[in-house]
């Protein structure tokens, strides 16, 4: 709300606003693109001391589903302020100021958005104010804008927030919380800079046409440069990630090129071997087959030893024989000459040689004929 701009906010000597810009400078602006892994798209802004996370869900399918349009997308956007936000703890219940601001944030961006594209559906934008510091609506619309970019939702172009007011009779840019709180008017506009269309527009305060028309060609000066801010987080972002792309590329031929050199390494490697092996079999079966041959040698040899043994053993045995038999036939002989000088004959004779058996039978004949005689 508007004050009655009795409160000097701009030095006459020099110019200079509270916080020392000039009417048509903008506060440090920066913003930073896709901080929220869990979000589809999303934005932190850095406005003067205002700080604005947007996070974009969708287009997804929409709850309660009798809400959702046969013929577009739905845009539904949540402003809330955080209750630390501001000095004076806020309630955490969504307020009459945030459920408007939501309503004309989500205004702005139906306009840009290609929803047609995506029927029944829901995109979802909530903005959370995390420290005001004024201007937090187009600060929002600035951050959410740059948030559905992120999100790849198809816009026809992007939308830059800032306010322009009256402070002291002055036309001035970007209000901060004093100057909205103290100033006579504050106009916040919402502004594509490709398009050259305005799509919020507020009003608050009184202005002269000429003041009205000033103020709304700073803030389309101001909107521009937000703009070139909003395309630089952007890039920021996508040249990051072609830079993690050209790198995982680089990383993934290094690798490849290290897999290749490995492989080739190792095919080199089992080729050696194989020769190796190759050369070891070779070389084992020669070896075997000596070994067998040698085997072989030892066993003939051992054959013929054991032969030659077993002959020698079979003439040892062979002598042995014949000493006992020519010892058996000298018994014999003795007893046979013992037995025709005695005149008793000899029972066992068989063993006698010829000669001498024929003369101990003839001699056995003629002393059974005697004894038959008599
Ligand atoms: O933030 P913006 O100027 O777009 O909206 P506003 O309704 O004009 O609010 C002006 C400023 O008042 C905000 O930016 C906040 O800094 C401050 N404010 C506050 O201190 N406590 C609130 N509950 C709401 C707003």
């Amino acid at each position: 709300m508007a004050g009655d701009g009795s409160v000097k906010l701009i030095d006459e000597k020099t110019g200079k606003r509270t916080d020392g810009r000039k009417f048509n400078e903008l506060r440090p602006t920066k913003i930073e693109v896709g901080v929220l892994n869990n979000a589809d798209g999303s934005a932190l802004i850095y406005m003067g001391n205002n700080k604005i996370l947007a996070a974009v869900y969708g287009p997804r399918e929409l709850h309660p589903k009798h809400l959702a349009l046969p013929d577009r997308a739905l845009v539904q956007c949540y402003y809330r302020m955080s209750t630390f936000s501001v000095a004076e703890r806020k309630s955490p219940a969504p307020s009459r100021r945030e459920r408007e601001i939501s309503k004309v944030i989500s205004d702005a961006l139906n306009s840009v958005i290609l929803t047609k594209d995506f029927p029944r559906t829901t995109i979802d934008i909530y903005i959370q104010v995390l420290q005001a510091d004024g201007g937090t609506r187009c600060a929002s619309l600035t951050a959410a804008c740059t948030a559905l970019a992120d999100a790849g939702i198809p816009m026809r172009g992007i939308i830059s927030g800032v306010a322009t007011g009256l402070v002291n009779d002055t036309v001035v840019l970007d209000l901060h919380d004093i100057e909205d709180q103290k100033g006579s008017g504050d106009i916040p506009i919402g502004y594509s800079a490709t398009l050259d269309e305005i799509s919020l527009l507020q009003l608050d305060g009184v202005f002269t046409i000429k003041q009205f028309e000033e103020a709304v060609k700073l803030a389309i000066e101001g909107a521009k440069q937000i703009y070139e801010i909003q395309k630089k987080a952007l890039r920021e972002k996508y040249a990051l990630i072609r830079a993690e792309f050209a790198g995982e590329s680089e990383e993934e031929e290094a690798e490849e090129e290290d897999t290749i050199e490995i492989v080739s390494q190792s095919l080199a490697e089992s080729e050696a071997s194989v020769d190796e092996t190759a050369i070891d079999e070779v070389e084992s079966e020669e070896l075997e087959e000596k070994k067998t041959e040698e085997f072989s040698e030892v066993e003939e040899v051992s054959e013929v030893e054991e032969v030659s043994e077993v002959e020698e053993q079979d003439l040892v045995s062979d002598i042995a024989k014949e000493l006992n038999d020519e010892l058996d036939d000298e018994k014999e002989l003795e007893e046979d000459i013992t037995s025709l000088e005695t005149g008793e004959p000899e029972k066992n004779n068989e063993a006698i040689t010829d000669d001498s058996s024929e003369s101990v039978e003839n001699e056995t004949e003629h002393k059974e004929i005697d004894d038959l005689e008599e």
